[in-house]
């Protein structure tokens, strides 16, 4: 009834993951083994350390979701027999992460005779968003904002992405590691700082806005960054305390600020009806709460990923992956790993 496996395969940055989807893309396992605690001590994610940690837990991690999806259909475990193929995320994300999913994928692939298919890291983001609302179609907006990226997409169609605009400098999710890095809160920064913010006033110092106004689509976050880092070195010299929860609920402010108006912007001129969020950010409560109210008013339906589907995962590869199998579409086992991969 489960008609044919997906294995699909994630290692674009500091998460292995690995899950298997059926037929009807109901995820039947899902393992997600994160280098967290190898890089916290770095600030950020250190690329030769990311690549080798995926070398050593990408076999465990396939052993791992083989018995989970096994123990679905009440077996043991399942062989690779029993895939019907291998999606793997080709990019965008860090080269030598990347590689390691690609040659692990293209091994298993030659070594099963399973078709291969090649996954858009920032697509698996996008369709997270069918985990949430099943139904949604093209065309809507999408805000995509992640460690690596920050960018506002009209999905015309699946597969026809227009990028409307993107940030000239720092991603998002950067933009919150590095002002938890100045304040020594460790790596990653956004959960921490939104959990901050919880409690603090938006209100209580004011951050620049950067591009809110500049009538394109794209997104600038250094110089906001610089500001919350010059404000803390400031107070720090006058030797007056920081208001943790209000300086972190007033950076979060100026971030979701421009990002809703931006993408108000776009549903005006595209005349979508939907609206949804993708990457680590979209599972920020103040960005998720914003788009809700900002766009309720205006009879837009938000929908955000379930927070399991927010960060790196292969459970949201697997949906584009079932796309390809089912449409035919497969990769050659000569596929490279394409770091800077356009949508
Ligand atoms: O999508 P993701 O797991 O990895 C990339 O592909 O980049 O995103 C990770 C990013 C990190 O920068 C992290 O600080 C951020 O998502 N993030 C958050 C929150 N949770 C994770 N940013 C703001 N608020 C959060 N609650």
């Amino acid at each position: 009834a489960a008609g044919p496996l997906i294995l699909s395969v994630e290692s674009s940055c500091d998460e292995t993951a690995m899950a298997v989807t059926d037929s009807h893309g109901v995820v039947c396992a899902s393992v997600v083994a994160t280098q967290i605690d190898f890089h916290a001590r770095f600030g950020g994610v250190v690329p030769e350390i990311a690549s080798r940690k995926h070398t050593e837990a990408i076999v465990g991690v396939l052993e791992e979701t083989l018995a989970q999806a096994g123990a679905h259909f009440g077996v043991d475990t399942l062989a690779p027999d029993d895939l019907a193929a291998v999606g793997v995320t080709a990019g965008p994300g860090l080269v030598g992460a990347l590689v390691v999913g690609v040659a692990f994928s293209k091994g298993l692939c030659a070594a099963t005779g399973l078709p291969l298919i090649a996954v858009h890291h920032l697509e698996g983001h996008l369709m997270a968003n069918l985990f949430e609302t099943p139904d949604l179609k093209p065309p809507f907006v999408a805000s995509l904002v992640s460690g690596g990226n920050t960018m506002l997409v009209h999905v015309r169609a699946w597969g026809d992405y227009e990028v409307l605009g993107a940030t000239i400098d720092d991603a998002v999710g950067e933009a919150f590691d590095k002002v938890a890095k100045a304040l020594g809160l460790g790596y990653p920064g956004g959960p921490v700082i939104s959990k901050l913010a919880e409690k603090g006033n938006r209100k209580a110092i004011h951050f620049p806005r950067a591009m809110m106004h500049s009538g394109d689509y794209s997104f600038s976050l250094s110089g906001l960054k610089t500001s919350v880092i010059t404000y803390i070195n400031n107070e720090n010299r006058a030797g007056r305390p920081i208001n943790l929860p209000d300086l972190a609920a007033s950076f979060e402010a100026a971030v979701v600020d421009v990002q809703v108006a931006k993408a108000v912007t776009a549903v005006e001129q595209t005349g979508v009806s939907d609206v949804c969020i993708g990457g680590g950010v979209s599972a920020n409560p103040a960005l998720r709460e914003a788009y809700r109210r900002r766009f309720g008013r205006m009879g837009v339906r938000v929908t955000v990923p379930p927070l399991a589907a927010c960060g790196d995962n292969a459970a949201m590869i697997g949906i584009p992956a079932l796309r390809s199998y089912l449409a035919g579409d497969f990769a050659p086992l000569t596929l490279d790993a394409d770091p800077n991969a356009a949508l």
